[in-house]
């Protein structure tokens, strides 16, 4: 066994026309694992499920399921089963038969059949509607339908392609809380993806952070929150202060012409880097005793905190506040060395 790995992906890249959507993917994903693709639109999230699936081949690189090589099996001879964005059901059946088809189509007995739909049923929250037709559904009950479609199968890992994309803010909350719920429940790995960077935070064991079919950064969500990589990442996973800076030595960085203290080293001398400050992180103090100053120029509360637009003399900050502070106001800024955030340059304007 490969570690505790159910899945090895190991440097695939796929192209098409001229066009390499991936580019030397390499991942390995545990058993019991929740993870998550996350990227924009187009960064090759769906291509690699496929790959996973069997819907599509990649170019060169292997995909190893327990141990074994897989690239060549046909999607119904891998244990693995995919919930896609359009759940593609069957509009002419009923819920009960939706489920039914696979194992059907296996041919197991109709007590069998009954025994496993009515658990998954039970399991998605959808006992009851068995005799319902797909249009009568509301979109979140027809998003539980494709699970149990998926799971009655007993698929040892389940692929999700932007499951909950369709659905209202609200309902998309629900939804994650009940999918994390139905993955702890049945102990199968789950392979997820989405563009939604809180979604991926909120719901992954492990969050693969990929951009232009290339993986920028892998780890769990607090890793990728608090210890971005690189600009993408930064940038991608939520609001921050970005800037050029040289580490001057360990530990002293310099940025906004000034030298902070900060916690990373093992740099070059003198290197170019980027630094990331996240909004929250940057203390508001008085004008005179801050390791940094500037003006308040911008102000809107965003339900739990204040975000302010803070001009410093070589840049803008945002800064978040649970205080407001009126535009024109004058404030120092105070960043601990444990909040500056020292990144390689990555090429990423
Ligand atoms: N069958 C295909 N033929 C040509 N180009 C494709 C095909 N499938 C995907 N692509 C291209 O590959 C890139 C990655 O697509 P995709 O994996 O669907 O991205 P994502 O799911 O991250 O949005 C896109 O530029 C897309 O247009
Ligand atoms: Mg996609």
């Amino acid at each position: 066994m490969l570690g505790d790995n159910i899945i090895e992906i190991k440097g695939i890249s796929k192209t098409f026309e001229d066009n390499k959507v991936l580019d030397n993917i390499t991942l390995g994903i545990k058993k019991n694992e929740f993870i998550t693709l996350l990227g924009p639109s187009g960064c090759g999230k769906t291509t690699t499920l496929k790959i996973l699936a069997g819907f599509e081949t990649c170019d060169e690189g292997e995909v190893i399921f327990e141990d074994k090589k897989i690239n060549d099996l046909p999607p119904y001879e891998r244990q693995i089963n995919t919930v896609f964005q359009k759940y593609a059901l069957f509009p002419h059946m009923n819920v009960y038969e939706n489920i039914a088809f696979g194992l059907k189509i296996k041919k197991l007995s109709k007590s069998e059949i009954d025994k496993k739909v009515n658990e998954v049923l039970k399991l998605v929250d959808l006992k009851g509607f068995e005799k319902r037709k797909i249009e009568s559904l509301s979109g979140g009950q027809q998003q539980r339908v494709a699970i149990a479609r998926a799971i009655v199968n007993e698929p040892k890992v389940l692929l999700l392609d932007e499951p909950l994309g369709a659905l209202d803010l609200k309902l998309r909350k629900e939804m994650q809380i009940e999918l994390k719920r139905i993955q702890k429940q049945l102990g199968i790995t789950f392979v997820f993806v989405t563009h939604d960077q809180e979604e991926a935070l909120t719901m992954s064991d492990t969050v693969v952070v990929m951009n232009k079919g290339v993986i920028q950064q892998m780890g769990t969500p607090e890793d990728i929150y608090n210890e971005p990589e690189n600009k993408f990442v930064a940038r991608f996973i939520g609001e921050s202060n970005i800037t050029d800076g040289i580490m001057l030595e360990d530990f002293k960085v310099k940025f906004c012409g000034r030298i902070f203290e900060c916690v990373d080293k093992g740099f070059d001398k003198d290197e170019d880097i980027d630094v990331v400050i996240r909004p929250e992180d940057i203390k508001i103090v008085n004008k005179e005793e801050g390791n940094l100053k500037g003006i308040v120029k911008s102000s809107v509360f965003k339900g739990v905190h204040y975000e302010l637009e803070v001009e410093e003399e070589s840049m803008n900050f945002i800064l978040h506040n649970t205080k407001n502070f009126s535009i024109g106001t004058e404030i120092g800024m105070d960043i601990y060395p444990e909040d500056i955030h020292i990144m390689k340059k990555s090429g990423e304007a």
